[in-house]
C-alpha cells in the first residue's frame, strides 16, 4: 500500500485545529489554537464569538499544518472534518472549509465523529485491542463505549446531567478559579492534606451511567454552610473530595464494564483525560486486574485534529466517503 495524506479540521468547540497525518497514524503536523483567552472573561464557551474566531484563525491553522508537514496542499489523498456534535455554527466553519478544499483539491471527503475521533487518538499511540472499553472525559461528554470491533461502538452508559469536565469546570468556579478550572481543581486536590469526604454517585448498581450534578451541589452547599457559621471554607480538602469521588466512581465502572463485557483493553480520553488523579488511578486498577491501558499524551487528549484524522482513517480504509452536501450536526450519534 503507498502513502496517504489525510488533512483533518476540527472546530466543534473553542479549538480551530488542523492536523495532517500520513498513513492514517504518523501525526505529521497538528495545529491547534485555543480560544481559551477570549472566552475566559465570560467564564464559559460563548458560542458565536467561538464561530468568528473560527473563521478568523482557519487560513493561519491550514497553513501552518501544511507547512509544518513538509507537504504540499496537492499531495493531500483526502479531507476529514468533524461533523458533530459541538457548537452548531462553530462546527459550520470546520465543515465548509473541508468541503471547499475537498472540492478544490479534488479529493474525497470525510465526516467524523468528535468522540470518534477522542477514542481514536489511542490509535495514534498504540494499537488497539479488541474487545475494548473506552472511557470518554471531556467538557462534553462522559461515556463508557464498548467497541466490540474497529469502528463498531456501543455505548454502555453515558451522564445524565453534567459531563465530569462540567462538573470540574462549575466546582473551580465555586472555588473561585478562571474557566477552564479542571486542571485547577486536579492541581488543589494533589497538594491537599485533608479530604473533606463527599458522596459517591453509583445510581443503580448495575448501570454504566453517571451524574455528576448532585456531587457539585454537594461542594456548594458545604462552601455555604461554612460560609453561614463564619468559618473558612476548607476549598482544598473540598477539591481534593470532589476529585476522588468523580474519580472512584468513573474508574470503577469502567473497570466493571471491562471485566463483564471480557474487554481486552482499556482506553482513556477526552480532555479530563488529562488529570493526573484520573490516570494514576485508572492505571493501578487496569494493572490489578491484568488490562493493558492506553492513555494519550494530553495533546492529543482535548480537542485536537489529529485524533480527528485517527478516526477518519477507518473510513478512508473502507472508502466510506461523505458527499459534498455533507451537513454538520449540532447532535449525533456514535
Ligand atoms: O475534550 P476537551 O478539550 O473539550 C471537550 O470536547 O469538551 O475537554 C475540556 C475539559 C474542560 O472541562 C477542562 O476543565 C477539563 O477538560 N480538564 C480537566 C483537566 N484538564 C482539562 N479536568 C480535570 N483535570 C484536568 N487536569
Ligand atoms: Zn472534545
Amino acid at each position: 500500500v503507498s502513502d496517504y495524506l489525510l488533512l483533518a479540521i476540527e472546530t466543534s468547540c473553542d479549538e480551530t485545529s488542523v492536523a495532517i497525518v500520513r498513513n492514517g497514524r504518523e501525526v505529521l503536523s497538528n495545529k491547534i489554537s485555543s480560544q481559551i483567552d477570549t472566552h475566559r472573561q465570560f467564564g464559559g464557551v460563548v458560542p458565536e464569538i467561538a464561530s468568528r474566531k473560527h473563521v478568523e484563525t482557519m487560513t493561519l491553522m491550514l497553513e501552518e499544518a501544511v507547512r509544518e508537514a513538509g507537504v504540499e496542499l496537492s499531495d493531500i489523498n483526502a479531507v476529514a472534518v468533524t461533523q458533530g456534535p459541538g457548537l452548531i455554527g462553530a462546527l459550520l466553519v470546520g465543515v465548509v472549509a473541508a468541503k471547499s478544499l475537498a472540492l478544490a483539491l479534488d479529493v474525497p471527503l470525510i465526516g467524523t465523529h468528535h468522540i470518534a475521533g477522542h477514542i481514536y487518538a489511542n490509535h495514534l499511540i498504540g494499537d488497539i485491542v479488541y474487545p475494548a472499553i473506552a472511557l470518554v472525559v471531556s467538557g462534553g461528554h462522559t461515556e463508557i463505549v464498548l467497541l466490540e470491533e474497529e469502528g463498531k461502538f456501543n455505548i454502555l452508559g453515558r451522564t445524565r446531567d453534567d459531563a465530569v469536565g462540567e462538573a470540574y469546570d462549575k466546582v473551580a468556579r465555586a472555588l473561585q478559579f478562571p474557566y477552564p478550572g479542571g486542571p485547577h481543581v486536579d492541581k488543589l486536590a494533589q497538594e491537599a492534606t485533608e479530604e473533606v469526604v463527599l458522596p459517591r454517585s453509583w445510581l443503580e448498581p448495575d448501570s454504566y451511567d453517571f451524574s455528576f450534578s448532585g456531587l457539585k451541589s454537594a461542594v456548594l452547599a458545604e462552601i455555604n454552610r461554612s460560609r453561614m457559621k463564619g468559618e473558612t471554607p476548607d476549598f482544598s480538602g473540598l477539591a481534593k473530595g470532589f476529585q476522588q469521588s468523580v474519580i472512584e466512581v468513573v474508574t470503577g465502572k469502567a473497570i466493571r464494564a471491562a471485566k463483564e463485557t471480557g474487554a481486552r483493553q482499556m482506553l482513556l480520553c477526552g480532555g479530563v483525560a488529562a488529570n493526573r488523579g484520573l490516570r494514576e488511578r485508572l492505571k493501578e486498577l487496569c494493572e490489578d486486574a491484568g488490562l493493558p491501558l492506553l492513555i494519550p499524551p494530553n495533546k492529543l487528549c482535548t480537542d485536537n485534529a489529529a485524533m480527528i484524522a485517527a478516526a477518519a482513517d477507518l473510513k478512508w480504509r473502507r472508502r466510506q466517503f461523505s458527499s459534498l452536501d455533507l451537513k454538520a450536526e449540532p447532535i449525533l450519534s456514535l
